[in-house]
């Protein structure tokens, strides 16, 4: 079965195949691309009048015919079928039966290659726009559970082994400087996304006198493309998107993992609300961290997506080729995984409960102080080596003897290094140990405060 006829019928004999309509077909995906597409037609109908390509009258019967579709489309009258192909052909084709053959004059100086690049830009560059503002609270988010936890000592973690306490809210801003990256990633992004490629049509331009200015000022792009082969072959700015979509997933993934693993019972430092929690069908007791494990999963996912881009362009000639309509799929994907990651991530922090007598307790174990001694001896003079060698027989004494570093006596210090004085009490505390890194970027109170303060002023900036 084949349905009616083809733009470029005038070279075919046959009518295209049933099956080759269905497997050519893009328009169950790339319909979500109406409005872009409608917005670009509009700008360059316009222009078209504006160079006397096309009538003023012209112009204007096919501006407000495309904005009768969109208002059809969203309404839910305009049904699109496989033979209608892809998004372009398919509002054309109304057009055309709206309008008849004045329609037929839009598409002059314009071909689906630059077509479809244009409507692939105005769309990312609009979520990039959702997705940094969703980014950015989740810093929100992230810095008013910085200022809320700035009490709550917890063992920070290399090798996944207690290393040394830190604060909570310093782990919490760590994050909120890679979200910080992420930002300033999506806008260099934006910044390359953001030129205007019609006028690039097929590949080589058009012998038609367009003003390629004017359609990039009615459509807010800041520059026009400068090489119309490299206009309709490029996908870059897709590659780049995704990769910079998947740093922020592999980000929100980590901070998932961390969240799976303290919730627990081992853990214990969190405790995840009822509402973002799931239960098991069997085992009544379990309240399982899913969202987080979701979000941990759907970061495969959007990797894949970046796989798929790179791949699809990695052989292709110059310039067009219809392997390029593979690229929708991927980007949709990845920027649906992301922005509902981030949207529910953002809520769900605010169904977390920190367990700060958990963490205390924890980073008191594991002789997580160890490194104070040693930095104590230093400032005593002691080359460190020598320092971590003591601290850590003190370390390998505790282990024989069964105590902690902070039930040793003076006495005991001593036997170690006769240097060693009371005030050794004072530096080996969570507390202490945390305080004493007094240095930017470092954990202590005033240090992580000062961070906060410009962290605040930071994300204003962005
Ligand atoms: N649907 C196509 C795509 O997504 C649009 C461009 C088609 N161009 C062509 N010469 N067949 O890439």
């Amino acid at each position: 079965m084949t349905t009616g006829k083809k733009p470029w019928s005038g070279r075919f004999q046959k009518s295209t195949a049933g099956n080759v309509e269905k497997f050519t077909s893009s328009i169950h995906y790339d319909r979500r691309l109406y409005s872009y597409d409608i917005e670009g037609s509009i700008a360059h109908a316009t222009m078209l009048a504006g160079q006397n390509i096309i009538s003023q009258k012209e112009a204007k019967k096919i501006v407000s015919t495309l904005k009768d579709i969109l208002k059809d489309i969203e309404k839910g009258k305009l049904k699109f079928m496989a033979a209608d192909e892809d998004i372009h052909m398919a509002i054309e084709k109304e057009l055309i039966k709206r309008i008849g053959e004045t329609g037929g004059k839009l598409h002059s100086a314009r071909s689906r290659n630059d077509q479809i690049v244009l409507d692939v830009r105005l769309y990312l560059r609009a979520e990039i726009k959702k997705i940094t503002a969703l980014t950015t609270s989740l810093q929100l988010r992230l810095l008013e559970m910085a200022k809320r936890e700035i009490k709550t000592i917890m063992p920070g973690y290399t090798h996944m082994q207690k290393a040394q306490p830190v604060l909570l809210s310093h782990y919490f801003l760590a994050f909120g400087e890679m979200f910080s990256r992420d930002i300033q990633r999506l806008k260099d992004c934006l910044g390359r996304l953001n030129v205007l490629p019609l006028g690039a049509a097929a590949l080589a331009g058009t012998g038609l006198p367009i003003d390629r200015n004017r359609t990039a000022k009615l459509l807010y792009f800041p520059e026009v493309s400068k090489n119309s082969m490299d206009t309709v072959a490029d996908r870059d700015f897709i590659a780049e998107f995704i990769f910079a979509a998947s740093l922020i997933m592999m980000h929100l993934s980590r901070f998932c993992e961390d969240l799976v693993l303290w919730s627990s019972d081992e853990f214990g430092f969190v405790e995840i609300s009822d509402a973002y929690t799931t239960g098991s069908s069997i085992m009544p007791q379990k309240k399982n961290p899913d969202v987080a494990e979701l979000i941990r999963g759907k970061t495969g996912r959007v990797y894949g997506d970046l796989i798929a881009i790179m791949t699809i362009l990695k052989g292709l000639p110059m310039t067009y080729n219809r392997d390029l309509q593979e690229d929708k799929e991927p980007l949709f994907d990845a920027v649906d995984t992301v922005e509902s990651c981030l949207a529910i991530f953002t809520e769900m922090l605010k169904h977390c409960e920190f367990n700060a007598a958990k963490m205390i307790m924890a980073a008191k174990g594991g002789f997580s102080t160890a490194t104070d001694i040693a930095e104590y001896l230093v400032g005593k003079g002691m080359p460190f080596r020598r320092a971590h060698e003591i601290a850590g027989k003190i370390v390998s004494y505790c282990l024989k003897n069964e105590k902690g570093l902070d039930n040793l006596t003076l006495k005991e210090f001593q036997t170690f290094y006769r240097g060693f004085a009371d005030d050794i009490k004072n530096i080996i505390t969570p507390d202490k140990a945390v305080n004493s890194r007094k240095h930017a970027g470092g954990t202590a109170t005033e240090a992580v405060l000062k961070r906060i303060k410009d962290f605040e002023k930071d994300i204003r900036k962005i």
